[in-house]
């Protein structure tokens, strides 16, 4: 999978190098690519803002920067070529942005089979709408939202959402039966895991994980995660289970 990121703040993904994610593009299951979005601006000062139309606080990203940068990832429009009835590219754009549709384990499952990604973050008080618009003539478009509170920017989220995504890519996890048995991969939070030693400041490990009967601990566990699902996350569940 490509993925491509487009930042005021490259240096925040240097963290992508380290761990799982660093280690499939290493084995080149990931390629990234990170892009400082100031390198597409053509004045002297490298702007990315100005203020809005309509007034109110804060500053907003100016849309020909994005507008260069995305033509430049996506391969240049057509000549003459209006966008409506253009070529796609082959790849997902993905605004992070608070008003974005929630993304969630079936989100991340989604994209993580496509083949090319290109996540767009904002800063200020977001980008020029047109840009998003822009980008729906070029490739499919997704406004996603990390949760319902506000950051500072799209580094963090973008950052989660390629973690969340990249270790669903085959290879990269080794043990791909360790994605199965998870929170959100059975609509359920995970069951509590324990490993050694039995007794730990007089806390001991549930006697049925050392009973060695499977059904036993498969029954044991389904029963923890909807009890745990039930007490923190009951909106997970189906009314009559709640
Ligand atoms: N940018 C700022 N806040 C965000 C959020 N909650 N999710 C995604 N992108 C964001």
């Amino acid at each position: 999978m490509q993925i491509d990121i487009v930042t005021i703040f490259p240096e925040f993904f240097g963290v992508l190098d380290v761990s799982l994610l660093g280690k499939a593009r290493r084995d080149q299951l990931l390629a990234l690519g990170v892009h400082d979005l100031r390198d597409w601006t053509s004045d002297r000062h490298r702007t990315v803002d100005d203020t809005p139309y309509g007034g109110g606080a804060g500053m907003v990203m100016k849309p020909e920067p994005w507008g260069a940068a995305l033509d430049a990832l996506l391969g240049e429009p057509a000549a003459g070529d209006s966008g409506d009835d253009g070529e796609q590219a082959d790849a997902v754009v993905i605004f992070p942005t608070p008003a974005g549709v929630p993304f969630t384990q079936a989100l991340a499952r989604e994209l993580a089979n496509e083949r090319r990604l290109v996540f767009a973050c904002g800063r200020y008080e977001g980008i020029d709408a047109r840009v998003a618009d822009y980008a729906a003539t070029r490739a499919r478009v997704l406004e996603v939202s990390l949760g319902d509170y506000v950051l500072n920017g799209g580094e963090v989220a973008a950052m989660a959402m390629i973690e969340a995504i990249g270790r669903l890519v085959p290879g990269v996890v080794g043990n791909p039966e360790s994605l199965v048995e998870e929170s959100h991969e059975a609509g359920l939070l995970e069951h509590p895991s324990y490993t050694k030693p039995q007794v730990w400041r007089g806390l001991e490990v549930p006697a049925v994980l050392r009973s060695g009967n499977h059904a036993h601990v498969a029954a044991w566990r389904h029963e923890q995660s909807l009890e745990r699902t039930r007490r923190v996350r009951p909106d997970l569940l189906p009314d009559d289970q709640r």
